[in-house]
């Protein structure tokens, strides 16, 4: 059996993250905080795809610490995504992020029958994005006026999927399964390079559903190999697996998470982009570091256990450094958890900044670490 030796700094990582939390909740409240600018998180409106990441991490905290405000200003997060799931026109696929993290993680902690419903909608609208000649579901809608993006699949979506499993167990219905499957299979089939790393953006014809190009995106260049969505590739196809059983999602998710280790430099936290010039910053992206070790500690659960160790021991590698290094625990001027995140390098936004998906994933994996926890993407 794998010996599953407790960390030794982990009680004291997961002391320091419910103490700011509870601190930086006081200021945040039911808001949504994106990537935190000056040591201040800068709140987004709730269409954003990053609603989800708060009331996520209140949800982790909440599950061990039993504190009744976190867990409020959870439900009020959910409760002000509301117009956004009715009266908002321009829902993405990133509804996956959004309402897996606040009404399925309601639900799974409080039975809460409104979550559930929620949940089920965004499931639908999420499912109605799907494109049948190309198989995928599609990514966003137009940014500004006569734009056509129908065509346009991207990997962040591999982590929207979940929420597909969810509603097709919940409701007993399989179309759901059926369309994340249909989607997982595409993924695999445009967007793994045989080496393991991953394009950002797949272009299909939204009428015959042929391939018409891949796309750079948040990565330095079509060829290159953004780490974010690395992580996103590793983690996602991980969950495929854990919801099908699929061998092939598995296989793919190992070749991932082979390129990505491979690519870590000496602190074991990734630079933005495993594929950039010399004359280019490498700054890191803390938040690929931290969704890619919650994502290598599912994946080590998965594994035979003279595969697991592997994954095991990178996980907690990269979470013990995010914490030792990244860690903004003692300085009452950063609202943020994790710094040094790169949120959009080729718009040049928020770049070395900490980021609240990077701040989620860091906790998640606290969370699996400590066992026995909610996940609320399984
Ligand atoms: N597009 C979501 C992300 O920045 O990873």
């Amino acid at each position: 059996m794998l010996e599953r030796k407790t960390p030794e700094w982990l009680d004291e990582a997961w002391e320091n993250t419910v103490r700011k939390t509870v601190r930086v909740s006081g200021r945040i409240g039911a808001g949504f905080p994106h990537a935190s600018v000056g040591g201040i998180y800068v709140l987004e409106a709730p269409h954003w795809w990053t609603a989800g990441f708060w009331p996520g991490l209140l949800w982790l905290v909440y599950e061990e610490s039993s504190n009744a405000s976190l867990r409020e200003l959870a439900e009020q997060c959910e409760v002000k995504l509301d117009p956004v799931l009715h009266d908002y026109t321009r829902l993405d696929h990133d509804l996956g992020f959004m309402w897996s993290l606040t009404s399925i993680a309601s639900y799974k902690l409080t039975q809460s029958a409104a979550s559930r419903r929620r949940a089920l909608q965004a499931a639908n609208y999420l499912a109605a994005r799907f494109n049948l000649q190309g198989r995928y579901i599609r990514a966003w809608n137009p940014w500004r006026e006569g734009e056509n993006n129908a065509g346009i699949a991207i990997i962040d979506c591999c982590m929207n999927m979940p929420l597909l499993y969810w509603a097709s167990k919940e409701s007993g219905d399989p179309r759901y399964r059926h369309i994340a499957e249909a989607h997982m299979e595409t993924v695999l089939e445009h967007f793994i390079r045989p080496d393991g790393s991953v394009y950002h953006i797949v272009q299909f014809d939204a009428f015959t559903g042929e391939c018409t190009g891949k796309l750079g995106g948040q990565g330095y260049a079509p060829e290159s190999a953004w780490s974010r969505g690395t992580a996103w590739a590793l983690y996602g196809l991980t969950l495929a697996y854990h919801h099908t059983g699929e061998r092939r999602y598995i296989d793919a998710a190992k070749r991932v998470a082979h390129y990505f280790l491979a690519q870590l430099p000496e602190d074991s936290v990734p630079y933005w982009d495993f594929r950039i010039p010399p004359e280019v910053t490498k700054y890191r992206d803390s938040s690929a570091g931290a969704c890619a070790a919650s994502g290598l500690l599912l994946l080590a659960d998965k594994v035979g256990e003279l595969e697991a160790g592997v994954y095991r021991e990178a996980g907690v590698r990269m979470l013990e450094s995010l914490y030792r290094n990244y860690g903004a625990w003692h300085d009452s001027g950063e609202e943020g958890l994790i710094r040094h995140g790169t949120s959009h390098y080729p718009e040049g936004k928020n770049i070395d900044v900490p980021l609240i998906y990077g701040d989620y994933f860091f906790v998640e994996g606290l969370a699996r670490l400590r066992g026995g926890r909610t996940i609320f993407w399984e």
